[in-house]
């Protein structure tokens, strides 16, 4: 299992305990986490799942795929060049337990 905690901007936070191979969109969508849509299913197709992921989390995070890259150029909230990210293609396991994200003010 893997911890996950997500910030939401009215400042609600909720963490979350997960299955190692599940990305962080599925496991705020399995736990009705309200921010998250994840409208394409996972397929780096929508930005919709779009996060910020908190700075101490960076390093341990999966290389961006040239799609994910495209993808957060259409973000509805501002990308951040850094810390923005598609909760879809950050997969949870042990290396990334106890990540941080907040999530945008909306992804429509
Ligand atoms: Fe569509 Fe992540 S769920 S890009």
């Amino acid at each position: 299992m893997t911890k996950v905690t997500l910030h939401q901007p009215d400042g609600r936070v909720d963490t979350l305990d997960v299955a190692d191979g599940t990305s962080v969109m599925r496991a705020a969508l399995t736990a009705s986490i309200p921010g998250i849509v994840g409208e394409c299913g996972g397929q780096a197709m929508c930005a919709t799942c779009h996060v910020y992921v908190r700075d101490e989390y960076l390093d341990q995070l999966p290389d961006m795929s040239e799609d994910e890259d495209e993808m957060l150029d259409c973000t509805a909230s501002p990308r951040d060049d850094h810390r923005s990210r598609l909760g879809c293609q950050i997969t949870l396991s042990t290396a990334l337990d106890g990540i941080e994200v907040d999530i945008p003010a909306t992804q429509i």
